[in-house]
């Protein structure tokens, strides 16, 4: 297998001469490494089966199986990221990593494209390593020893879509109730596989930052979340039939676009659970 860096300061590598149906124990090490050095590893005409999915991702942890996506009837470990034609709303149009809000977060997912609009839908990632290394060294030192609290109430909880006029969310999401999740992490983390330093808040699950006041808190998660939507750290990825996407929570942000209005998309996802984080 080979490995190609996005350019720049941005998200991810993309990985060919693999086969996601057949991984050998050096190809699960390098993929490791895509993740603890660039956050996201793509893959380019694949045909992986779902029981390979489910065997692929076993290679990087137990499956975590998430309490708010419907799964696949036969495959309770794979949930479906599903938008209909009649459906205004997609699943992560906001800035995110995903459940920031457990205490032992998930590593990451692994995305398989099944139905794919004619155009659209592609997903942006930020490289969440490329954002912390270029902050000045006094922002960089002010950070160091603060914690940040994370919660899924107001993303999953009963209340949160239908707040904004949306109820379209029956049958994707569900389990509103168990919406109860409070995670604290460092704002700062060592990267688990690399031990490189990242930011770790994100603008759709951090709620506050545990040590300053309320309206010094909120300026300095918005002077980082400036700071990393710049187009520098920023990747593209567009989906093609056969793209498969393993992004590592630990390392990026990502966000799914929203521009495929009156078209079906349908993606399968499995996601690995992680490690307690530390600064
Ligand atoms: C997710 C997610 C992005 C996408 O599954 O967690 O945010 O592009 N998906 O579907
Ligand atoms: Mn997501």
């Amino acid at each position: 297998m080979s490995m190609t860096m996005t350019p720049g300061d941005e998200a991810g590598a993309y990985i060919s001469g693999i086969d996601l149906n057949h991984v050998s124990p050096s190809d699960v090490e390098s993929i490791k490494a895509a993740l603890g050095n660039y956050g996201v590893a793509f893959f380019r005409d694949q045909s992986i089966t779902s029981d390979n999915h489910i065997a692929f991702a076993m290679h990087f942890g137990d499956i975590n199986i998430n309490r708010f996506f419907t799964p696949l009837a036969d495959y309770p470990q794979i949930a479906q990221v599903l938008k209909e034609p009649e459906h205004d709303r997609n699943i992560g149009e906001n800035w995110h990593t995903d459940h920031s809000y457990d205490q032992i977060p998930a590593l990451g997912s692994i995305l398989v494209a099944r139905e794919l609009p004619d155009s659209g839908g592609d997903t942006l990632f930020i490289n969440m390593f490329a954002a912390y290394d270029a902050l000045s060294t006094d922002l960089k030192s002010k950070l160091q020893g603060l914690t940040a609290t994370h919660s899924s109430r107001h993303v999953f909880g009963a209340k949160a879509w239908e707040d904004e006029g949306g109820s379209d969310k029956t049958g994707r999401l569900k389990n509103s109730d168990a919406a109860t999740q409070d995670a604290i992490h460092p704002l700062v983390i060592k990267h688990p596989f690399s031990g490189k330093p990242a930011l770790y808040v994100n603008p759709e699950f951090t709620v506050k930052i545990n040590e300053l006041g309320e309206a010094e808190g909120e300026a300095l998660l918005n002077e980082i979340y400036t700071h990393a939507q710049q187009p520098q750290f920023m990747h593209r990825f567009e989906w093609q039939a056969g793209s498969v996407a393993f992004w590592d929570n630990r390392a990026t942000w990502h966000k799914a676009l929203n521009d495929y209005a009156g078209q079906r998309r349908l993606m399968h996802r499995i996601t690995v659970q992680g490690v307690a984080l530390h600064g």
